[in-house]
């Protein structure tokens, strides 16, 4: 069968036909849908409102699993008593155990039974079965917790953007995690997603660059890291280009300024030494951003922007009221009115400034991007230092009247975030995100090194390090709201215990060891692909606290749409931890060892679930769930 014959979970269809064209609700991929459709059913035929009207007032409540408020519908009569009518109108079902009518609220209790095997059904097929759509290979894509809303939309979303030769500082570093998990949310909610890098690529520092590797050029170390090697040189010819002593430094920025002078006419060796600046550092980047797991489809960047379009966007804003030529020659657009000062887009010897270029590369973008089609959605990712940046070229696209850009259906969104405080290495030296990843996975390999048994399992120890360091690295950036400025603090993050990255590593490693042990020593095995899971015998899983575990997982698709809303990583990191929790306070409760086979099987085949749910939440927030460590 392929994904478009795609039924759902088995049990679905035991169960009574629910429909399946109420907007937001997808029955096979979300297993919680059904049980609101339920409940609306119930609120609509009890009290006579439209099934959609009541689907959007379930809502969760402090008393059973949904609550809906009577008030909502403003009916006419007292709410009390129109609740306790609706209450006394409802027969359990499939879907439904009970309601319990308090005051003018109708609390309302899922069947545990339902819920048990619906979810844990289509946790499986999502994952493992014809729910998940596959790769070139034929390998299964885990899709559980994914839908189909963004099904046909375009979206662009600009993250990490460092400078060549100059420090890929901390928020390059936020933005590089934010923005590649921002890319995978959009993926799972079928958006098409173009990851943009716009490489601070262009400008006078290339001259002084040019300058530098007059003096200090070393080819050799150009090849290998061109990242740290034209850092060094442009530090080095920085203090050169400073020093005051017979005008030694004047000199240097004059001959900068001609050689970049060079690069904007065209000039063909300049610019070939430019590219290869580019394309070096680019490699070089491609390296570290494949450790971190995040690809990108675009290196663009400001010496993208066409010299014709920055032309193009200049000529046009000079019919606007709101830019004036000032007397010192300078291009001013005016956006006080805004509270946005005023920004300056051309200089006075007529070069356009970082904002000019940022206004023309939108422009730009959205007549070339997807075959021409355009975003729907543009997201830019950077601190919040730039801010007013962001705003004021937002602003200055919506005054030059791009339908794209307006107000009210503006497709441009600012995700910023705060500020990493005391990133350097243990020693104290600031440093390279290089630095910082290879501590971390030092660390990291110490630590499992003191385990020697399980030592001698991990396949590539030195990857494996790495992949927890990582972790550790993104889940202390991701797991308060962006907003809020940070610690990097080496021995939190890097410990096993706490809401950390590697204590959700550990739990992922835990839950594939149980079922390797359970395969090994009791020959208990579970389905892998295939869709037969009648040989779970899910009527076995009856612990409340297995029902508090199957509930939060059936609410992970819930999360995903949470996570789109408010485009915070933390919703997500929260769920994971609240995950894993539930999952260490289950392991007393639902024994697997020692278990009389069915039951052993059936309580197995949860800690899969969770274990596919847990390494679902790792992979959207780009992490690579571990099987051992
Ligand atoms: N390269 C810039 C910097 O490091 C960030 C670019 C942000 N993106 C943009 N379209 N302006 O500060």
């Amino acid at each position: 069968p392929s994904p478009a014959s795609f039924n759902g979970a088995p049990y679905l269809s035991e169960l009574p036909a629910m429909p399946t064209d109420l907007p937001g609700t997808d029955i096979k991929r979300a297993p919680l849908d059904s049980f609101r459709i339920a409940i609306a059913q119930h609120v609509s035929s009890s009290l006579g409102v439209d099934l959609n009207a009541a689907l959007v007032a379930v809502g969760t409540g402090k008393i059973g699993d949904y609550t809906v408020a009577v008030p909502r519908f403003k009916l006419p009569g007292k709410p009390n008593e129109i609740s306790e009518k609706a209450a006394a109108a409802f027969q359990p079902n499939e879907f439904l155990s009970k309601v319990e009518a308090k005051g003018p609220f109708l609390h309302y209790f899922l069947n545990s039974k339902t819920l048990i095997k619906l979810t844990l059904q289509t946790v499986h097929v999502m994952t493992h079965g014809y729910g998940a759509p596959r790769d070139e290979q034929g390998n299964t894509q885990p899709s559980y917790g994914t839908n189909r809303d963004g099904e046909g939309k375009n979206i662009i979303v600009e993250f990490s953007s460092p400078n060549i030769a100059k420090p890929f500082h901390a928020g390059h570093l936020r933005s590089t995690i934010i923005g590649a998990f921002l890319s995978n949310l959009y993926k799972a909610n079928a958006w098409n997603v173009a990851k943009y890098n716009y490489l601070g690529d262009w400008g006078k520092q290339f001259g002084l660059l040019a300058v530098g590797w007059k003096l200090f050029g070393d080819e050799q170390k150009l090849q290998e890291d061109a990242v740290n090697t034209l850092f060094d040189v442009y530090v080095r010819i920085n203090k050169l280009a400073s020093e005051e002593e017979d005008g030694k430094g004047e000199k240097i920025h004059d001959e900068a300024r001609q050689f970049f002078k060079k690069m904007e006419d065209g000039d063909k060796e300049a610019l070939a030494l430019w590219q290869k600046f580019r394309d070096l550092s680019i490699k070089k980047y491609i390296e570290v951003y494949d450790r971190l797991n995040v690809q990108f489809d675009v290196y663009s960047g400001e010496s993208q922007v066409t010299k014709e379009n920055i032309v193009k966007s200049l000529d046009q804003l000079k019919t606007h009221d709101f830019v004036t030529r000032e007397d010192n020659g300078a291009l001013l657009a005016d956006l006080s009115k805004y509270k946005l000062e005023k920004a300056v887009i051309e200089r006075r010897d007529g070069t356009p400034l970082y904002i000019t270029r940022d206004i023309a590369e939108a422009a730009q973008r959205f007549d070339k991007s997807f075959d021409g089609n355009g975003f729907d959605k543009m997201i830019y990712v950077v601190a919040s230092q730039q801010d007013l940046h962001l705003a004021q070229f937002f602003k200055v696209l919506e005054l030059m009247g791009y339908e794209w850009a307006q107000k009210e259906t503006s497709r441009l969104q600012h995700i910023n975030f705060g500020m990493i405080l005391g990133m350097s290495t243990r020693k104290g030296t600031v440093v390279f995100l290089d630095n910082i990843l290879d501590e971390t996975r030092d660390k990291m390999h110490e630590v499992m090194r003191a385990n020697e048994a399980k030592y001698a399992q991990v396949e590539n120890p030195e990857r494996t390090a790495d992949i927890v360091g990582m972790t550790a690295v993104k889940i202390q950036d991701m797991a308060s709201k962006r907003i809020n400025n940070y610690n990097f603090d080496w021995s939190r993050m890097l410990s096993f215990e706490g809401d950390t990255g590697p204590y959700l590593q550990y739990n992922h490693v835990r839950l594939c060891s149980v079922e390797r042990k359970a395969k090994e020593s009791d020959n208990l095995e579970l389905p892998t692909s295939d869709l037969d899971l009648s040989s779970i015998n899910l009527d076995l899983i009856a612990e409340p606290k297995a029902r508090d575990l199957v509930m939060l997982l059936a609410q992970w698709p819930d999360t995903v749409k949470a996570a789109m809303k408010d485009h915070q990583p933390s919703t997500i990191v929260t769920y994971a931890f609240r995950l894993t929790h539930l999952i260490s306070s289950c392991w007393e409760f639902l024994l697997v060892k020692g278990q009389e086979k069915d039951l052993a099987l059936a309580r197995l085949f949860v800690f899969r679930c969770c274990k596919d749910v847990l390494g679902s939440a790792l992979r959207l927030l780009t992490i690579t769930p571990l099987d051992r460590m």
